[in-house]
């Protein structure tokens, strides 16, 4: 029997445990065809190769599985850019897209100095990039298969103004006088159920659980900053969707002013920034 596009496609049903099922599996096969997803509408009556077929039952497979879709595909879009993703850190996700607008908010000299602390993929550092080509960003994690990838990222998106490095927080900084500070640190308390659902177990456990209920490394960060940025300069930092009150609480124990917390698409708080006067 000739195994179509559209037989594939409702092989959708056989997903139970994805609440994207139908997307996922027209991702899949417009990645298989190398064509993006309008290609299946206008021909759903196209064969599949054997090939194609067998490499479509894999993924289906692994899909079944729980592995994530930008796992399977090996890429995800931020900020309208496409970045190679891989188990090294976490898939980027939209909700960061608030701590990128609030970043690009903010009236900061034309070559203003930033740091992306924990930049996994460099989706944060990247965005800001694009739409900065005259910052200085630099991109630090402390996972090298992380750093890695980010510097490849880098290099297929052609941003100069990143320098991506090995460092365990501010620990291999070695500037200070820096204009911003973002991060999306690790947040999730260790005992949070979210942990064993979706894509999430498929993500390093060091990219997104901290201790003390998540806030241990968003307290190092706010306490190192301070050392790190020029007097007025911004620290800006993603936070769990309960912890707005908790971190606001913290960016003011640690004398930064002007703190405010921003909602994510979802109306959910998910960024505190402060600045730090000195
Ligand atoms: C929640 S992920 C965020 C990744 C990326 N910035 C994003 O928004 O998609 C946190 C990142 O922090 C990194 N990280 C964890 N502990 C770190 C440390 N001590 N020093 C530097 N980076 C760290 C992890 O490797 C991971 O890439």
């Amino acid at each position: 029997m000739n195994v179509t596009i559209l037989t594939c496609m409702r092989r959708a049903q056989e997903l139970k445990n994805s609440d994207s099922a139908r997307l996922d599996v027209e991702l899949l096969l417009a990645h298989i065809f190398d064509k993006d997803r309008s290609y299946l509408y206008t021909w759903p009556e196209k064969c599949l190769t054997e090939d194609q077929q067998e490499q479509f039952e894999s993924l289906l497979g692994e899909r079944l599985k729980g592995k994530p879709i930008a796992h399977l595909l090996g890429h995800r879009e931020f900020w309208g850019l496409s970045f190679e993703v891989d188990a090294s850190t976490l898939i980027p996700r939209p909700d960061t897209e608030t701590l990128v607008e609030a970043a690009l908010s903010l009236s900061l000299p034309i070559e203003a100095k930033v740091i992306d602390l924990g930049t996994g993929t460099g989706a944060i550092a990247m965005a800001l990039a694009s739409e900065k080509p005259s910052w200085h960003l630099l991109a630090v994690d402390h996972s090298q298969a992380a750093v890695n990838l980010a510097q490849r990222n880098q290099q297929r998106l052609q941003l100069s103004n990143v320098i991506v490095q090995s460092s365990d927080w501010f620990n291999d900084i070695e500037d200070s006088g820096y204009h911003l500070i973002v991060s999306n640190p690790p947040y999730i308390d260790k005992n949070d159920p979210h942990l064993a659902q979706g894509d999430v177990r498929f993500e390093p456990l060091t990219a997104l659980v901290a201790e003390d209920e998540g806030l241990a490394d968003i307290r190092h960060i706010l306490h190192q900053g301070r050392q790190y940025l020029l007097p007025y300069g911004w620290l800006m930092l993603e936070h769990g969707y309960r912890q707005g009150a908790a971190v606001f609480q913290l960016f003011e124990e640690f004398g930064y002013q002007q703190v405010k917390t921003l909602q994510d698409f979802g109306y959910n708080d998910r960024v505190t920034m402060g600045q730090f006067v000195g």
